[in-house]
């Protein structure tokens, strides 16, 4: 017997579009307006965006059903999950590492993201008071280095944007957000929309759809490959128990395969609207396309203050990227919120205000890596660096193989394909070798040829 009969004691989403609108709140915020672009400029363009789309159907997609599966399966918080359904299938506790390797991955990934979340901010007033308006590439760069070396304004941003997310969480997840995500994503694609218009005229729009389309294989490294890979977990907000979470308040009726097209359908819209935007007016510009974390920033910024209307666009732009990035960091929250709530019979807003006192915590080492701790490396990463790469390249990855290999051959093939009714065998077949075989095998290659053990 499947367990998704019972409701969970968080509560269920109100309607099937509730949770198809949480979920893409979750997954699109600044993994693919902030991050791919950044990404994408770095490890060289069409080559690795191929590869990064390759992981998306052939990983992502499947992993995300598998993910929405358990959580719908399991209805508890993740780390409650993962206790009981290997327990209910005869298998070992060991599973119960998915649930816990999730939370510190969400610890990880939220406390930098705040800081990031917290740049977003910074611009809206930024970008309002016209300091960008016909500024050139010079004044925009120095501004963002400018904030970047400012240990006290990046704290400012930081908390109001951590506290922001706590006090949606502690309100419960479903309250607002459905109308928030209804209302202000169509905004955002509009804007971006906007901007690549911007881009075909001012632009180097040929140019950039060569840079994005047209792949050159030899350039690809093994590292690029894993950060490509790394990148589809964290756009798709897979491999930490968020959408696990979200699953688990899905009602049973609702089809998990066709919302898991749809919300990775949205995504990766969003996320190459986000490169046709922005990569016309780096190359026009001639800004420094392997720049890193800045490069969204100065571009647009600089594309704003060029454009007629920018004040306003760009204005509108950043308050919808602020709130783009609030809903994804409050699904990161979710799953150690849920296991507090459940286990520890913690009040909500008590759960939420620890989980978001930690993570600002060490959030605050990611903002000193830019100025007063930059000097301190590992392995020529620094602080923030070294957040992002373990959690994004190593630790989702790894909760994304875990996942498979448990619903793939832990969970009984009965329950798995009641749950997800493909409605067609061939289907429910395909979606099988993917979790089964390929998912694994195409992870561990993966980390395999990144640690250069296949040469
Ligand atoms: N998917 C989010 C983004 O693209 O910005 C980031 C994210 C959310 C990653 C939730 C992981 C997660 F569990």
């Amino acid at each position: 017997m499947s367990g998704s009969q019972q409701a969970s004691i968080h509560g269920e989403w109100g309607s099937r579009w509730a949770f198809v609108l949480a979920a893409t709140g979750s997954a699109v915020g600044l993994g693919n307006i902030w991050r791919f672009p950044y990404v994408v400029g770095e490890y060289g363009g069409a080559a690795f965006i191929l590869v990064y789309l390759g992981c998306i159907l052939l990983i992502g997609l499947p992993v995300m059903i598998a993910e929405i599966l358990i959580g719908r399966t399991g209805r508890q918080s993740p780390i409650n999950t993962m206790r009981t359904l290997p327990a209910r299938y005869g298998a070992k506790p060991v599973w119960q590492i998915l649930g816990w390797l999730g939370v510190v991955a969400g610890f990880l990934v939220l406390s930098f993201y705040s800081v990031v979340g917290g740049w977003s901010l910074a611009y809206v007033p930024y970008t309002m008071t016209g300091a960008f308006t016909g500024a050139d590439t010079a004044t925009v760069d120095e501004f963002f280095s400018t904030l970047l070396g400012s240990p006290g304004r990046l704290l400012l941003w930081h908390t109001l944007f951590m506290a922001f997310t706590a006090w949606i969480v502690m309100r419960g997840v479903e309250q607002g957000l459905e109308k928030a995500v209804r209302l202000l994503m169509p905004i955002l694609f509009f804007l971006l929309l906007v901007m690549v218009g911007y881009g075909m005229g001012a632009g180097a729009f040929t140019e950039a759809l060569e840079f994005m389309f047209t792949p050159d294989f030899s350039a690809l490294t093994g590292q690029a490959v894993l950060v490509a890979m790394g990148q589809a977990f964290f756009t798709l907000s897979l491999g930490l128990g968020a959408i696990m979470a979200y699953g688990s308040y899905l009602s049973s009726r609702s089809s998990i395969p066709v919302n898991s097209g749809a919300i990775a359908g949205a995504d990766t819209l969003i996320a190459l609207i986000a490169g046709l935007a922005i990569f016309p007016i780096i190359l026009a510009a001639g800004l420094d396309m392997q720049q890193g974390p800045g490069l969204v920033f100065v571009t647009l910024s600089y594309g704003f203050g060029q454009m007629p209307g920018g004040l306003l666009f760009g204005t509108v732009f950043f308050i919808l990227l602020s709130f783009a990035a609030l809903t994804s960091a409050i699904s990161i929250m979710e799953p150690a919120t849920a296991y507090l709530v459940e286990s520890r019979g913690w009040q909500r807003p008590l759960a939420t205000a620890t989980i978001a006192g930690a993570a600002w915590l060490l959030g605050i080492g990611s903002l000193l890596s830019f100025n007063a701790w930059s000097g301190y490396t590992l392995f020529e990463l620094n602080f923030m660096e070294i957040a992002e790469y373990l959690s994004t390249s190593i630790m989702l990855p790894l909760g994304g193989l875990l996942i498979a290999l448990f619903v793939g051959w832990v969970m009984p093939l009965q329950v798995s394909e009641g749950e997800l009714a493909f409605g067609n065998r061939w289907l429910y077949r395909s979606w099988l070798i993917a979790v089964r075989y390929v998912v694994p095998v195409a992870i561990a290659v993966v980390f395999l040829n990144a640690l250069g053990v296949l040469g």
